[in-house]
């Protein structure tokens, strides 16, 4: 059994190993993707075999990361891999199968991108295995208490690993343009069940011991993991839902046409690669909506809304299939060709399972939401879909730019060329490009050559700069509209005029949607107003967390002092950053407010992923 080194026997060792050729990590400037280490000119990642033991106590995962790797550059010496916070004990290299022990430095860790682990290559060389454990604070890893669980009685570990956090947990070339292959042996306490973005089997026995192959070559961002007591409920011949026992059957009903869903994707974009589709409930800390791990969706339990208004989630990481999973963007500057892609792809999908009028209600949200953004974003670039990342930490760049502006370019070109040929565009564009990293100028170069070129005149190189790097919104932009809204509008406009009491209002049926529409849509209210809503519609006692977000952003806003227990108490409920940022934000508007976040945060920091905790301290520092 291999033991860890002690810090000051880890520096002796690299001391006294063969010489190592130094080597100077290149300027961010100079890397093909400016948030890796990874000396991707000179190897390449073909397969990943993961070791790990789950061990709760101490919350890390310990064991081994071997890569298989792809030589190059037959003349290199040197492998740089990214971590952060990995505690490395041992690296063996060597290759057909016999390994041995090399030389590695630890690079100074980087706020941003963590330490570089560079390692010796012997000649010839193309395998490594790295030694190492993680630590409890690894960015890319929660370990929650059974009491943060819906059973209460287990623990629970989750792993996040986009945009760069899969090199908190594993030693990799942590870079969206490297694929690989992977496996893995997980060890567990015997009680509970590992899944991963891999070929989970549902009927496997509870044994402590669990394994899996990743066979399609994917990204890094998209390898995940997580350990709980978690029930399966089947969905359809390639679907189902993953969740605590008592969790299980609401999330099976609420997610009863996932399968419907997939059939209308591969209508749509082509054949689904990746085998079954499957989804993960977790906990309400877990950061994101969801996350498109291949054949495990990873969502947060506040999708499950009791109405199925609020699936456009699943359909949204099952079109990540495509966009994001099959065709990657290269860099994390590239987001937009995953995100925008598939916001697009989502509305459409929504429309052919729910109808016009539910995918209009979701586009028309997207769009006011980009339009709040651009009043409020600092930076130009970053109101465009070709923003500067260099040096900056790809999760600090995350807005709604790339999901909705990416979207409306694409309805755009629908609108210009018509939907069937923007269909089969798409469709084309992912067949052609699958399983490949693809930049901005990629698409750019295939757009002229299977649309422009066939149809000229339609769009101008001036029209796709703008789309592409102007901060202003393209005059011609087709904003979407929605009939559903505006029969809220009616039922507000009612109301403000005195005409209409809150509780006469004419609001049967609404839609998640619509309610977060009305809420937004509100001007400055009194407290009596505020009365009055809560006492018609039971805003501050609504288990729909979506409507309750934005109920109480609306009341802090407002100053509405009797909302305060209200808000602390969903603070500490939920950790989805979509919903408990902009909370957090509001509040930090004023020094009372502010005085008041801080504590509400120190008190539910724990509570929180690491992600969302670094996101909420840097929000409430930027305000202070
Ligand atoms: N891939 C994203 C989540 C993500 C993006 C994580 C960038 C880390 C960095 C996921 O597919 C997503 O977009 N989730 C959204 C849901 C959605 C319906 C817009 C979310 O979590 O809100
Ligand atoms: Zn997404």
């Amino acid at each position: 059994m291999f033991r860890f080194l002690k810090p000051a026997a880890l520096s002796a060792a690299l001391l006294s190993g063969p010489a190592m050729s130094t080597i100077a990590l290149p300027d961010a400037a100079q890397r093909s993707d400016p948030h890796s280490y990874a000396n991707t000119q000179d190897f390449r990642t073909r397969d990943l075999a993961l070791d790990l033991d789950v061990d709760f106590e101490r919350r890390v995962l310990r064991g081994s990361a071997e890569l298989t790797l792809e030589r190059v550059n037959p003349k290199a010496d040197t492998l740089v891999l990214d971590t952060r916070d990995l505690d490395v004990g041992a690296v063996e290299a060597g290759r057909d199968g016999k390994l041995a022990k090399t030389t590695f430095k630890l690079a100074p860790r980087d706020p941003v991108l963590g330490s570089a682990l560079v390692i010796h290559m012997p000649k010839g060389a193309d395998r490594v295995r790295v030694h190492y454990a993680t630590q409890p604070q690894a960015s890319g890893l929660q370990w929650l208490t059974p009491a943060q669980t819906a059973g209460q009685k287990h623990p629970l570990l989750f792993s996040q690993s986009q945009a760069i956090h899969a090199r908190s947990w594993i030693p990799l070339q942590d870079t969206p343009q490297v694929r690989q292959t992977y496996s893995a042996h997980i060890t567990t306490p015997k009680n509970l069940r590992a899944v991963m973005s891999a070929d989970n089997d549902p009927q496997a026995p509870l044994s402590g011991e669990y394994r899996f192959k990743m066979p399609q070559r994917i990204p890094s961002y998209l390898i995940a993991l997580a350990v709980g007591d978690l029930a399966f409920r089947a969905t359809g011949p390639r679907t189902g839902v993953y969740a605590d026992p008592g969790v299980v059957d609401a999330a099976a009903r609420e997610f009863e046409d996932t399968e419907k869903m997939l059939e209308r994707c591969e209508a749509l974009y082509g054949p689904y690669r990746w085998g079954r589709y499957d989804l993960l409930i977790l906990p309400p800390s877990f950061p994101y909506g969801g996350m498109e791990n291949p054949r495990l969706t990873f969502a947060s339990p506040t999708v499950i809304a009791g109405d199925k208004s609020l699936v456009s989630l699943v359909a949204h990481e099952m079109a990540h299939s495509w966009s994001g999973n099959l065709v990657t963007n290269a860099t994390w500057a590239d987001i937009w060709l995953n995100e925008g892609f598939t916001e697009h792809a989502t509305f459409r999908i929504v429309e052919e399972v729910y109808g016009r009028d539910a995918a209009q209600q979701e586009r028309v949200l997207s769009a006011r939401r980009l339009q709040a953004e651009l009043a409020e974003i600092a930076r130009d670039d970053d109101k465009t879909l070709t923003p500067d990342l260099v040096g900056r930490d790809p999760d600090d760049g995350l807005s709604g730019v790339p999901y909705a502006r990416g979207s409306l370019f694409l309805d755009y070109l629908e609108a210009q060329f018509s939907r069937p040929v923007l269909d089969g565009f798409l469709n084309g564009w992912f067949n052609s490009h699958a399983f490949q990293s693809v930049r901005t100028a990629d698409f750019v170069a295939y757009l002229h050559e299977q649309l422009m070129a066939q149809k000229p005149g339609v769009l101008s190189e001036a029209e796709l700069d703008a789309w592409l790097h102007q901060p202003a919104m393209p005059a011609d932009t087709v904003w979407p509209k929605s009939d559903a809204f505006d029969r809220v509008d009616v039922q507000r406009q009612a109301w403000l005029a005195g005409k209409t009491p809150a509780a006469a209002l004419d609001t049967k049926g609404w839609t998640t949607h619509q309610w977060q529409y009305f809420i937004d849509t509100l001007p400055a209210l009194s407290a009596a107003q505020l009365d009055e809503l809560d006492a018609a519609f039971g805003f501050s006692k609504t288990r729909n967390q979506i409507i309750a977000s934005h109920w109480w952003k609306q009341c802090l806003a407002n100053h509405y002092a009797k909302a305060d227990a209200g808000v602390e108490q969903y603070l500490g409920e939920v950790g989805r950053m979509l919903l408990i940022m902009p909370l957090y934000r509001e509040m930090a508007k004023t020094p009372d407010g502010l005085a008041r976040a801080k504590t509400v945060y120190a008190k539910w920091k724990n509570r929180y992923h690491p992600i969302a905790q670094d996101a909420i301290e840097k929000a409430l520092a930027r305000a202070a």
